[in-house]
């Protein structure tokens, strides 16, 4: 099946020579929810933009609902809905004029259902009739979400949508990507919050520098490079590690009473075994014992900082 968006060896250099993309290739299927994962700087806003037609690619292209974002625009920019990361919606219009006015925007005829539709969704009905500069932070950005479906696009971009958003509304937001999602559309998000990726994603790319360095299958990527971590919480304190368990990955708290021990989740368990002879052989006893799987939030840390200077 062809991809929904096909981004094929971009890359992007500001003016003023700052190279902020590096030759990224991405598909992202139909239907899917692909979080890209990256601190500030590593050029998410940039990627999206340039997908969405705001920015220009300095290389390579872009394909968007099968449509060249460059030479077929308006085909591209049809399928698609952005809800930017910038609120700009410091207006006196109403909200139901606003968004009804969005989707004339994209040369679709009116609809007042689909319209009423996606601003129940958006628990924005009863505030059809308010100016938008009235609104809150919070209800300001389900308007942004409702501009952007207002002309039903089978692609959605939500550029770090729970930045500063309340518990409430980065739930109701959740919730209505899932189900966006089950009516087929696909959706692409940035987010520099592990857990949003960790909750929401069904695929994860992590970029850095501008680069992707991994793009991975959030189930796969989290068994493949998550560890494990085994606690045991000792009888008696230790002054240091024991001599025979010098080459194992051990480590002791400071106060010499937790042995923390962390193996690769993927491999099996012959480790564990290992060291609770050893530790049986030395006369080290423990009161309990914890495993803890780690979570994106280490891999993520890990992977950014890997190998930078
Ligand atoms: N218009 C611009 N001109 C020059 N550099 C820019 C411009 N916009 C963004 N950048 C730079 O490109 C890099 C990536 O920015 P951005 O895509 O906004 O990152 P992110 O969204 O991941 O935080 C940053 O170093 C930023 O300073
Ligand atoms: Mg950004």
């Amino acid at each position: 099946m062809q991809p929904d968006i096909s981004i094929q060896q971009v890359s992007k250099i500001y003016e003023g020579g700052f190279h902020a993309l590096k030759n990224i290739n991405l598909d992202i299927q139909k239907g899917e929810i692909f979080a890209l994962l990256g601190p500030n700087g590593a050029g998410k806003t940039t990627l999206i933009s340039m997908i969405c037609g705001i920015v220009n690619i300095s290389e390579g292209r872009v394909l968007a609902a099968g449509h060249d974002v460059i030479k077929d625009y308006r085909g591209a920019r049809k399928a698609i809905g952005l809800v930017p990361q910038e609120l700009s919606t410091d207006s006196f219009e109403k909200v139901w004029n606003t968004v009804s006015f969005s989707r004339g925007l994209f040369g679709k005829p009116p609809n007042p259902a689909h319209i009423e539709k996606v601003l129940k969704d958006l628990s924005l009905w009863d505030k059809r009739n308010n100016r938008i500069m009235s609104l809150s932070g919070g209800m300001k950005r389900r308007v942004m979400i409702a501009k952007a479906l207002s002309h039903e696009p089978q692609i959605l971009f939500l550029d770090e949508p729970t930045a500063g958003v309340d518990v409430e509304l980065r739930k109701d937001m959740w919730a209505m990507v899932r189900k966006l999602r089950d009516n087929g559309v696909t959706i692409i998000l940035t987010t520099h919050y592990i857990e949003e990726a960790e909750e929401m994603a069904d695929r994860i790319g992590v970029i850095r520098d501008g680069e992707i360095i991994l793009v991975e299958d959030k189930e796969r990527l989290m068994a493949k490079l998550g560890n494990k971590e085994l606690r045991l919480h000792l009888q008696h304190p230790l002054a240091s590690v024991p001599e025979s368990l010098r080459d194992e990955p051990l480590e002791l708290s400071v106060n010499g009473y937790e042995l923390v021990y962390t193996f690769d989740a993927q491999r099996e368990q012959a480790g564990v075994a290992r060291l609770l002879r050893h530790l049986g052989e030395q006369g080290i006893d423990f009161r309990d014992i914890q495993t803890r799987e780690s979570s994106l939030e280490d891999i993520f840390v890990d992977l950014v900082n890997e190998n930078k200077s």
